[in-house]
This record gives structure tokens, C-alpha cells and sequence, in this order.
């Protein structure tokens, strides 16, 4: 650890100089939160567009050379101010663009109204990724007017929507992104008082299957007992992919072994909201289940309603399936493994499509380096404990574009969450408390990045 290249008052003055700027970004950051970004399709991209705009002019307050791009997506932001001569370069990613808030109904308080109960201040993006930016924000303010280190602040629009214009900002923009060490602050921590890096990430795969049986719907008495119904075909189809202890039964699927970090039973059913009664699946370590070993999830179905039911046997029906594959694992192979096995388990003869609906690659850091060591004593600097390594089950599937475009650079994965944030969910939060010490964390890594001399 070269936790010696910053004396001990240098980093409490950081520390100090956060503490004073976290009611301003907090403020900030409520007002990006107030700007309802979904950049799903069905939502009103104009949104979006003035989330892009708020980001640039938080940049560009703090001097940074800004601009917002369009390449058939959703808008993006880059910031550029260059660091003393000879100093690094540090690219500081995050995204803008947020889930959709779900049914109303299920928050306690409205989604886009960001409201403080019990030190969490809840709201869609009020952590993922909003709080996302407003650390890099917070890290810049801290050094205003003495960057130790060049800085790129790339802010994008679409993470949620899987990045689809991300290859052409890299090919057009790509050089301005260059860095000798990348921050990706969209990620979780271990728990609240344990910080991590997250050093694993799974793939992603995302497809639709579609089933037919009938060429029409037909009278469940005239035909029931001998014409298969499509909805039982696919919901049999669907029993497939999981043996009978839960684990995914598809072939050709890579698993790993997750780090050996302290993760019981107990703490899975708390955190993950399990019901009594409801075993857990798969076998394995739970922390392999999660971020090492693929999983497959039926996200969506479409069939007659019970509302709409009528008593008939269903000529086609639908689902949305969503798999998570180990980190290193090539998405096309484990998208060719899914399409073989939905394919070949077609029961009673069901004609069966698959589409590939979505892709991208999960990936595993190589941890070690100047960059990590440096990363790490910033985190324990703020946190006052040495942060874990950490696996996550979910995915940013641009980090292995990244990681291909800029081989150089070390990547770090850091983020706002913990395990009670619930992103994506009802009632997302943030931890005020564990957001000061991010913002601490980040602001503490470019001086240290400054001060390490190549
Ligand atoms: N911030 C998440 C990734 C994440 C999930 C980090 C869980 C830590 C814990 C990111 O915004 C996300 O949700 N990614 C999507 C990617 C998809 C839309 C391609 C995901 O994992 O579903
Ligand atoms: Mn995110």
C-alpha cells in the first residue's frame, strides 16, 4: 500500500472541505432527482434531454470544458479540465438516466420528490446513478481551483436502456475519454460502514420466446385433453430451464467461484425481502448463486389476463427472459447455449421462436496495481476500515468496452449503494451517511492519484 504519498492533515483537509460542500450537493442532487429521466422509450425523452442539460451546467460551473452529445441515442455529457503538467488523467463515469418509477402505489412518497426519512433521502435515482454524479461533482468542488489530476467526467443517458449508442460515442469520442485510471461510480458497497471495490460484474442476456400450438384459439371442452393450450406449452418450457433444486439447467453455461466473503443465509432472507417458508434456489456458495453462476429470471409473460379470460385453450403466448451470466463468460455463446436449450425443450412439439432482445458482457477487474492500491487507501481513509472486494450480480455491460478501448487503464468500479438501496425497486434510497463518505473516498483519490509519481 502506498498509503504515504498523502500526510495525514492533507486528508483530513479534504475531509473537512467535503463536509462543508455536502449540504450544496445535496441540494444538487435533489434537483437532478426532481427531473424524471427514464430513458425507456414509452417515457418522455424531453426529460432526459433536461437531465443532459443540468448535468453540463453542473460542469461547467466547476470550469469544465462541457459539452452534450447526441449519437441516435440519449444525450451524454463529457467535461474536460486539464490537471497540472505531467499529471494523470482521471475519467469519472456515471449515468443520468433512471429507471422507470413502477406502480406509484408501492412508494411511500412520490418517486420523483426526493424526501428524507430515517438518514436515507428516497427517491427513483436518488441513488442510482444521480448520487452517482453528484460525487464526481462533489470530488471536483473539493479541489476547485487546484485539480490535482487532469479530468474527463463522462455522464451518460442510456446505462438503463443497455448503452445502445455507446459504441459510437466510443468510436467518435472515444479519445477524449482516454485516462490512466477510470472511476465507475454506479455500483454497491458491502454494507453500511464497509465500503467496496467491485471487482466482479455478471453478463447479461435478454431474450423473448415466443410459443405457438393452435392455429387459433379453440373451446377448452370441445379440444381440452387433446390440444396442448400455449400458455401451459411455454410455462412447461419455462419449468425447464431450472432443475428441481433451482439451479439453471441450460448447457454450455461458464460458472465460477465467488470470493470467500462473510454472507449467511440469514442475511440473504433479510436483505432480499424473502418470505417465511420460501427456501432459497440453487446450491453452491450464496455469494457464487449471485455474482459467479448464471441465473434466469422470467421477466415478463404475455397471455390472455385472468380479467380477460375466456374458457379456451391459447393459440400462442410470450415471456421476456432475462439471464445473468459469469463475468467472463462470451454473452453470444451463452445467448447461442439459452436459444439450443428453449429450442430443443419445446413440449409437445410447440413451435418455438426465440429472439435476442438485449446482450453485453459482464467482467472482472484485474485488482492489483498502483491505481488499486491508491483506490483503496482512499476508501480507508474515508471510511476509516479497509474496504472488500466484492462480486455484483448485476451488470454494466459498457465497462468491457471500455476496458478493450483503454487496455492502459485501470478501472475502478465504486458506487452510492448498499444493500438496502433498492434501486430499480419502490422506494429507492440513498444513505446520506455512506454518501458523504463516497464523495470523501473520491475526492481523497485524485489527490492521491495526483501525488503518485509515474
Ligand atoms: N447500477 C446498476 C448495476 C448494479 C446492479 C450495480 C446491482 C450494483 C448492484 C446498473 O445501473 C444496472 O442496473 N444495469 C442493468 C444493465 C442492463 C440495463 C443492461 C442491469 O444490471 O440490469
Ligand atoms: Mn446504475
Amino acid at each position: 500500500m502506498t498509503d504515504n504519498v498523502l500526510a495525514p492533515d492533507q486528508i483530513q483537509a479534504i475531509r473537512d472541505r467535503v463536509a462543508d460542500l455536502m449540504p450544496q450537493v445535496r441540494a444538487d442532487l435533489e434537483s437532478l432527482v426532481r427531473i424524471p429521466s427514464v430513458s425507456a422509450s414509452s417515457f418522455d425523452q424531453s426529460q432526459v434531454a433536461r437531465s443532459a442539460e443540468a448535468v453540463a451546467a453542473l460542469l461547467r460551473a466547476e470550469g469544465l470544458d462541457t459539452e452534450v452529445i447526441v449519437e441516435g441515442g440519449r444525450p451524454a455529457v463529457i467535461g474536460h479540465l486539464d490537471g497540472p503538467q505531467g499529471a494523470p488523467t482521471v475519467t469519472l463515469y456515471a449515468h443520468h438516466d433512471v429507471q422507470p418509477p413502477g406502480d406509484e402505489a408501492d412508494w411511500d412518497s412520490a418517486p420523483f420528490e426526493p424526501e428524507e426519512r430515517d438518514g436515507r433521502l428516497y427517491a427513483r435515482g436518488a441513488a442510482d446513478d444521480k448520487a452517482g454524479v453528484m460525487a464526481h461533482i462533489a470530488a471536483l468542488r473539493a479541489h476547485r481551483g487546484a485539480l490535482p489530476v487532469g479530468v474527463t467526467v463522462f455522464v451518460e443517458g442510456e446505462e438503463e436502456s443497455g448503452s445502445p449508442s455507446l459504441g459510437t460515442i466510443l468510436a467518435k469520442h472515444g479519445d477524449r475519454l482516454a485516462a490512466d485510471a477510470i472511476v465507475i461510480a454506479d455500483s454497491t458497497n458491502w454494507a453500511i460502514g464497509s465500503p467496496a471495490l467491485t471487482t466482479t460484474l455478471r453478463g447479461g442476456v435478454r431474450v423473448i420466446v415466443r410459443v405457438r400450438t393452435l392455429s387459433h384459439s379453440i373451446h377448452s371442452g370441445m379440444y381440452g385433453g387433446a390440444a396442448p393450450d400455449a400458455v401451459t406449452a411455454l410455462v412447461r418450457l419455462l419449468a425447464s430451464l431450472h432443475d428441481d433444486e433451482g439451479n439453471v439447467a441450460v448447457a454450455g453455461l461458464d460458472a465460477g467461484e465467488a470470493a470467500d466473503l462473510d454472507y449467511d443465509e440469514a442475511r440473504f432472507r433479510a436483505e432480499s425481502g424473502l418470505l417465511d417458508g420460501v427456501s432459497m434456489i440453487g446450491s453452491g456458495s450464496i455469494l457464487s448463486r449471485l455474482w459467479t453462476k448464471p441465473s434466469i429470471t422470467t421477466i415478463g409473460i404475455d397471455a390472455t389476463s385472468v380479467d380477460k379470460a375466456s374458457n379456451t385453450l391459447a393459440a400462442k403466448a410470450a415471456a421476456k427472459v432475462s439471464m445473468r451470466i459469469a463475468p467472463t463468460q462470451d454473452p453470444a455463446a451463452a445467448y447461442e447455449a439459452l436459444r439450443a436449450h428453449l429450442e430443443s425443450h419445446a413440449p409437445w412439439g410447440a413451435q418455438v421462436e426465440v429472439t435476442l432482445e438485449e446482450s453485453g458482457s459482464g467482467f472482472a477487474a484485474d485488482a492489483q496495481g498502483p491505481v488499486y492500491d491508491e483506490a483503496r487507501a482512499s476508501f480507508k481513509d474515508a471510511w476509516g476500515v479497509d474496504p472488500v472486494d466484492m462480486g455484483v450480480g448485476g451488470s454494466i455491460p459498457f465497462i468491457s468496452d471500455f476496458a478493450a478501448r483503454f487496455p492502459d487503464a485501470s478501472i475502478i468500479v465504486t458506487g452510492v449503494e448498499d444493500p438496502d438501496t433498492r434501486a430499480h425497486g419502490a422506494n429507492e434510497s440513498l444513505h446520506l451517511g455512506e454518501f458523504t463518505h463516497v464523495c470523501e473516498a473520491e475526492a481523497i483519490f485524485l489527490a492521491r492519484m495526483g501525488a503518485l509519481r509515474h
